[in-house]
């Protein structure tokens, strides 16, 4: 098993993407925050088969996090991720240093509207997007792969780094790989590892009052109803529920049902100190 080769500056990075170019090969970029599990990996495997090298990046984005936030104790498991690479034969892994990222006197941010102020996790966390919004696009930039590749579970985000790569006119396809699930379908995270035993079990209502939900919009019911109905269910189970909502799944604006749209129901809730967020096609 051959290991990933280790970028740690821009320089090499560049240098890197640049010899590939030069040998014919395409490149897509998985960009992650480290704590790898299940769901990155299917996003390499997707990347595999969709170029022919595949570079991950590694990097804590702190401009993404509100001081509130779990920056400081966010999991950071380069050793095992590094491990899970290899097996996965990714090409390469970009870990740059914080400074290398935002050098003194960095001064720039990317400032979007649109998708990212659909009033869904953009209300709870006010400067999320802007935040990974800056660190990808300097990322997309830094690497000009040709695909780019985030999990669906972040939906709203995924819908953000489309617009926002389109909107800049960066010549990279961004594709949404699936969401992968534990067997009672809580969507994997790496704050799942926040969960005490209860709350691990309590979690899958999440995912289940969305289907249940989903069903009955799609069987004719009602869809106010039927939504305040799952709010209140999730509220009921002791979650400190932020938003359930159907939206339109491109625009993430409100659904118009009659139109015949894409549709997409989408959580957020805590438990205990663990925020959870979810999302499914209705
Ligand atoms: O989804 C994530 O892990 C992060 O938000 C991302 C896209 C790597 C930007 O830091």
């Amino acid at each position: 098993m051959s290991q990933p080769e280790i970028l740690e500056t821009l320089a090499s990075l560049r240098a890197r993407v640049r010899a590939w170019r030069a040998a014919g090969e395409t490149v897509a970029l998985v960009p992650t925050m480290g704590a790898l599990h299940a769901g990155h990996i299917s996003l390499v495997q997707l990347a595999k088969s969709r170029a022919s090298r595949v570079l991950v990046s590694i990097f804590v984005n702190p401009t993404q996090f509100a001081p509130n936030e779990d920056f400081s104790k966010y999991p950071r498991t380069f050793d095992a991720d590094k491990e899970k690479l290899a097996q996965a034969a990714a090409d390469a892994i970009y870990a740059p240093q914080p400074a290398e990222m935002y050098p003194p006197g960095f001064s720039t941010t990317v400032s979007l509207t649109g998708p990212a102020a659909a009033g869904l996790e953009d209300r709870f966390r006010p400067t999320h997007f802007a935040g990974v919004a800056t660190v990808v696009s300097k990322l997309h930039i830094q690497a000009m792969p040709d695909i780019a590749i985030y999990g669906e579970k972040d939906f709203q985000q995924l819908a953000v780094i489309r617009q926002m790569t389109r909107d800049l006119d960066l010549p990279i396809e961004v594709l949404g790989g699936e969401t992968i699930r534990e067997a009672d379908g809580l969507a994997l995270s790496s704050r799942n590892v926040y969960l005490d035993a209860a709350q691990r079990e309590a979690a899958p209502l999440l995912n289940a009052t969305m289907h249940e939900s989903a069903a009955r919009i799609r069987a004719g019911e009602a869809s106010e109803i039927v939504m305040a109905e799952g709010r209140a269910k999730i509220a009921a189970a002791g979650f400190a529920l932020d938003y359930l909502e159907l939206r339109d799944a491109i625009s993430l604006g409100a659904p118009d049902i009659a139109l015949d749209k894409p549709l997409r129901m989408l959580v957020a809730a805590k438990i205990g100190v663990t925020r959870l967020i979810d999302n499914i096609a209705v």
